[in-house]
This record gives C-alpha cells, sequence and structure tokens, in this order.
C-alpha cells in the first residue's frame, strides 16, 4: 500500500490515472482501486475516481517506508516494516529477531491494540497520532551494557524532539520515559535475548505521544503528547527520521568509540532533571525514599538514604 502513496505523492500536484498508477506499481487498475478505498478508510484524503483518476489532496502523515527509507540512507536502518495495526511491534520485533531478522530492522505500526509499557502497563496506542516503533539490535556487547543502549534512546528521542521544535523541552526520567511539564510523553521499553556473557539480541520499543489531542480518563493525570504541550501539529515521518538517525550516531558511536559509554552517562545526568539531586520515592524492594546522586558506570541510579547510598537497578522513580 506504500507504493501507491508514494506515487500519488510523486504527482502531488495532478491527477493521475488508474492505468498509470496500476503500471508503476505493477497491479491491475482493479487493485488500484480496492487499494485506494483502503486508504480512504484509513483516513487518506484522495479525490476522484476510476473514470477520472486521482489526486492526493493532502500529504498523508503515515510512517511508510518508502517515504521513511531516503530520509535513513547511510544509518543501520535500512530494514523497514510498517503495519496499519497490530498488537505489539516489540512483539513482532522479537519473533523476527528470533527468527534472524539482522541488526538495523525497524517495526512501525500506526496503530496497536496490545502496546506494552515496563511491569505490564499498557501503552496506549491510537491510530497514527503517535510513533510505536521497535528495532532489532545486535550489539556484540555483555548484557549488563544494554542498559546503556536504553538510555541512549531516550537522548535520540531528546534530541530528536528538540530538532523537530526548539522551543520544546523534554525531560529524560531515569531510566526510560521523557517528560514535559512533569507529564510521560514518552517511553521506552528494551528487552534482549542473551547468553550468560553476550547478548543475542535487544529490542528497543519507543512509543511517542506526538499528535494526541486527549487521553482516556485514567492516563490525563499523567500523559501528554507534544502537541498538547506546544499547540503544534508535527510531522510524525520528520520526528521519526529525526529520532532513528539521532540513534543510529549514538549507537555507532557506543560501539565504535571507547568514550561513547561514559559520554551517554555524563549527557543523560546533565539532561535529566531526576539523576541528581532530586528527592525521590523509589518502588523497588519494598520501597524507599531518598535523594538521588548520580548514575554509577552501569547507568544505575545511586540514591542517598538514611542507611546510606542504595544503586536502584530497575525500579520506578517518583518525585516527593
Ligand atoms: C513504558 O512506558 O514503560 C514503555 C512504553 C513503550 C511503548 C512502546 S510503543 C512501541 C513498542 N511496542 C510496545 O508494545 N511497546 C513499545
Amino acid at each position: 500500500m506504500g507504493r501507491i502513496v508514494k506515487v500519488l505523492i510523486d504527482h502531488a500536484t495532478v491527477v493521475v490515472s488508474g492505468t498509470k498508477i496500476a503500471s508503476e506499481i505493477g497491479t491491475s487498475r482493479s487493485e488500484v482501486w480496492r487499494l485506494i478505498q483502503q486508504l480512504r478508510a484509513l483516513g487518506v484524503d484522495i479525490g476522484g475516481h476510476p473514470a477520472t483518476g486521482y489526486s492526493l489532496k493532502s500529504m498523508p502523515d503515515l510512517l511508510l517506508p518508502d517515504l521513511l527509507a531516503p530520509l535513513l540512507q547511510g544509518t543501520i536502518f535500512r530494514n523497514l516494516h510498517h503495519f496499519y495495526k497490530t498488537g505489539s511491534t516489540n512483539n513482532v520485533a522479537m519473533d523476527a529477531a528470533n527468527s534472524g531478522a539482522p541488526e538495523g530492522s525497524v517495526f512501525l505500526s500506526e496503530q496497536q491494540t496490545a502496546g506494552r509499557g515496563r511491569g505490564n502497563h499498557q501503552w496506549h496506542s491510537a491510530r497514527s497520532v503517535g510513533i510505536y516503533c521497535s528495532v532489532v539490535l545486535r550489539p556484540k556487547l555483555p548484557p549488563s551494557d544494554v542498559l546503556v543502549i536504553a538510555l541512549a534512546a531516550g537522548l535520540a528521542v531528546q534530541a530528536a524532539v528538540q530538532e523537530l521544535d526548539s522551543g520544546l523541552a523534554p525531560d529524560l526520567k531515569w531510566p526510560n520515559d521523557l517528560l514535559m511539564n512533569g507529564k510521560k510523553f514518552c517511553g521506552i521499553l528494551t528487552e534482549m535475548s542473551a547468553e550468560p556473557t553476550q547478548v543475542r539480541h535487544v529490542i528497543v520499543g519507543i512509543g511517542i505521544n506526538v499528535n494526541q489531542t486527549s487521553f482516556p480518563a485514567d492516563l490525563q493525570a499523567s500523559a501528554t503528547s507534544l502537541r498538547m504541550v506546544s499547540g503544534t501539529e508535527y510531522s510524525r515521518l520528520q520526528l521519526c527520521a529525526a529520532l532513528l538517525k539521532s540513534f543510529d550516531r549514538e549507537y555507532r558511536d557506543l560501539l565504535g568509540r571507547p568514550d561513547a559509554h561514559d559520554s551517554i552517562l555524563r549527557r543523560f545526568s546533565e539532561r535529566s532533571s531526576s539523576v541528581c539531586g532530586a528527592h525521590v520515592h523509589v518502588d523497588e524492594n519494598g520501597g524507599f525514599e531518598g535523594v538521588t546522586e548520580g548514575l554509577d558506570s552501569r547507568g544505575f541510579l545511586k540514591v542517598r538514604t538514611a542507611a546510606g547510598i542504595r544503586t536502584v537497578l530497575s525500579g520506578t522513580i517518583r518525585p516527593r
């Protein structure tokens, strides 16, 4: 279906006949008509009918591989897969990785019916308003380095959002969330398959609330979107491309440059309001309170408590 959208975009200012579209994508005119009907059902605004030809009325903001690939040239993200609806892109990516999908495979969906977050939370994944993206990585690293990859993904989201709109100021909340005005707009779910000393593959799943204008009642106090913060509607395609380009740089540096691991930890600490000097409650080991004291060399969070420094491995932190 992406190829037909690409043909319509390539001829955006004119009416294109069904015959021409059919020959460009190598199908029949009746199949073109069927695809046009499907695209309309998905909200793509296409004028015309079989007798007159078709024209795109407005540019659809779909995360189609044909539109994304040219923006990702030179990155590891070359193997792009797009769904209109799926359960969870992390599940799709994990299944694909288990079956040998190469490093840099990307799985995007316009909508998820079973989007997941950490701790079995759901990730609200309404159609074509957010980015629901999972990538397959195969780093030659020990399992203990995977947290740094997740922190690098957070830095990449932060950089991409600021590239899209320099007026936005996303805050990194250790280890996996990004917030604006104290509410979450992005969550990162990192899952891996590993041997004791070596990662087999890592799935980094990134959910970004981009153009939502509201959330269900149970999320209203905690969730926001870029659009709700600024009042601006954004191109998910531009944001997704900026995110994957930025993540590609972070990831390749991590594998290739000896100083990159420490650089990720340092930049994460500098760009997060919660890593140093924040009064927090930690939901780990029955829960405790303290003041954050930075990250250790593996990326774990140090918290000073009445009983001394405690290292948080995976718990959720909440401001006090
Ligand atoms: C969290 O908040 O704990 C993480 C949320 C991660 C959501 C993304 S959306 C794309 C990918 N697919 C999923 O099912 N989850 C991640």
